[in-house]
């Protein structure tokens, strides 16, 4: 059997706001981290360039013939493992806790060949950029006291069957969503590409993948402040991001009836200069120049904010979509926790992330930033469950705590490989990016839990 997959391209509209043009800016030092890095991967255009929807249709097309697996079936490793991994695509043991663990050698090969999954956007698939070494591929995340059962392509797909699964936020959720797309590619043939509609709208940030044959859907939507935002651009003439902490965005909080789960993936956008409105005025501003005579204000309590906001908005529009089309689908939201990056030394001197191995469980602390940003995820996600009032709930929320074991993986970064061609900064530095992840990668097991999360 083999199955192909569409990449569907979405309408973004323009969300412009007023911004002020004092390029005056003094950074505080904590802010920089991936900051430049964001704009590298992320899109460099500013948000209003918007190009025409190209609106697909339904196809309903040929499927190619079946041909032999491009790597390997996951199944057929899974059954021929040496080691103790759970093969069975059982869902977890209840309560098994995630979060905590190490990464242990894994004799298996990865799932797919990055090189050949044509869901990865250039930067992400390190081989294909040109690393060379492979030890980073074989470690399975071991979570303390139970297991975390090993991807099931197949088990993902029958849960998504008619169903759609978004992916919500920054850079990093896209990573994620393009493991997934990967990950769920890998149980087939080679997809087949539609030439056309490689044309991806605003440079790639908002795309669909459709699984024909499941009649499964995989998107990811560029909401990097998850409520209404524009987003820093120094060559743009935006000195700092602008969040509108009481609008939401309805590029893709619109699109939330037809999806059956939604991923979250934010923050790393909320440590950089910027600006703070609400009820039409400036409340705060964080790392914003003297100049505007702003007051400072918590980057973490603006955090807070845009995630409560975001997570009750969730929840009341399911209710209202339910009380009109009465019989309510269940919805899940999951929200992966803050995934810390790795440069050694400043981001913005060519800092590298070297390392080779994962650090050993214990062997590196999760950063205070980090910890804090992890803190803030985890209670609003838990505020909202108590809120949507346990089993019975219409909307199921969850976090997806992926911070210490993606603290654990330094390896696991591009480095230099983040695209063919290395990123020579205005010094002649090659730039690294130690933020993002590899994929084959770390950013798989992302996903391993996503799948029990959604199994429930
Ligand atoms: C992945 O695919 C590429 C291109 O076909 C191939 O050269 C490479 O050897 C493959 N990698 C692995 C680990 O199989
Ligand atoms: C395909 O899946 C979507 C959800 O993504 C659903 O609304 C639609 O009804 C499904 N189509 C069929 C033919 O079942
Ligand atoms: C900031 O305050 C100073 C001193 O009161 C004033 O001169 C300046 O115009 C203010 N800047 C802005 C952007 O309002």
């Amino acid at each position: 059997m083999s199955f192909t997959h569409l990449v569907k391209t979405y309408e973004v509209q323009n969300d412009k706001l007023l911004l002020p043009k004092k390029q005056l800016v003094t950074y505080a030092l904590y802010a920089l981290i991936a900051v430049a890095l964001l704009y590298l991967f992320i899109d460099p255009a500013p948000a209003s360039s918007s190009k025409p929807a190209v609106t697909l249709p339904w196809v309903q097309q040929e499927l190619p013939p079946p041909s032999p697996p491009p790597y390997q079936q996951p199944d057929e490793v899974l059954s021929s493992a040496p080691t103790q991994q759970v093969a069975k695509e059982a869902s977890a043991p209840q309560g098994c806790d995630y979060s905590d663990g190490e990464w242990v050698p894994d004799p298996n090969p990865p799932l797919y060949n990055g090189t050949t999954c044509e869901a990865i956007k250039d930067g992400r698939s390190c081989a294909a950029n040109g690393r060379r070494d492979t030890g980073y591929l074989h470690w399975r995340w071991q979570p303390r006291g139970c297991e975390l059962p090993a991807f099931s392509p197949a088990a993902f797909l029958r849960w998504l069957r008619h169903k759609h699964v978004a992916f919500v936020g920054d850079s990093l959720a896209r990573n994620q969503a393009e493991s997934l797309v990967c990950l769920l590619s890998s149980s087939r043939s080679r997809p087949e590409e539609e030439e056309e509609e490689e044309e991806l709208v605003d440079g790639g940030r908002f795309r669909r993948w459709v699984f024909i044959e499941h009649n499964a859907t995989v998107s990811v939507f560029w909401s990097p402040f998850l409520v209404r935002g524009v987003e820093k651009a120094e060559k743009a003439g935006v000195p700092y991001n602008d969040v509108v902490l009481d609008a939401f965005d309805e590029r893709w909080m619109s699109r939330l009836g037809e999806v059956d789960a939604v991923v979250l993936s934010a923050g790393q956008w909320f440590k950089i200069p910027s600006v703070y409105h609400e009820s039409g005025r400036v409340v705060g501003c964080h790392a914003c120049a003297k100049e505007l005579n702003h007051t400072e204000t918590s980057f973490f309590a603006a955090f807070r904010d845009a995630v409560h906001r975001t997570l009750v908005e969730v929840a009341r529009r399911h209710e209202h979509d339910a009380a009109i089309h009465k019989g309510r689908k269940e919805k899940v939201v999951a929200m992966a926790t803050f995934s810390p990056s790795h440069f050694e030394g400043d981001w913005d001197k060519g800092a590298p992330c070297p390392k080779k191995q994962p650090y050993k469980s214990g062997e590196k602390e999760v950063g205070y930033t980090e910890a804090e940003m992890r803190r803030i995820v985890l209670e609003e996600v838990e505020a909202a469950a108590a809120r949507a009032g346990g089993a019975a709930a219409a909307v199921r929320f969850a976090a997806l705590d992926v911070t210490t074991l993606a603290n654990l993986r330094p390896d696991g970064h591009p480095g230099p490989y983040m695209r063919k061609n290395p990123v020579v900064g205005d010094d002649g530095r090659v730039q690294n990016d130690c933020l993002h992840w590899c994929m084959p990668g770390p950013v798989d097991t992302f996903n391993q839990i996503l799948l029990q999360t959604v199994l429930g």
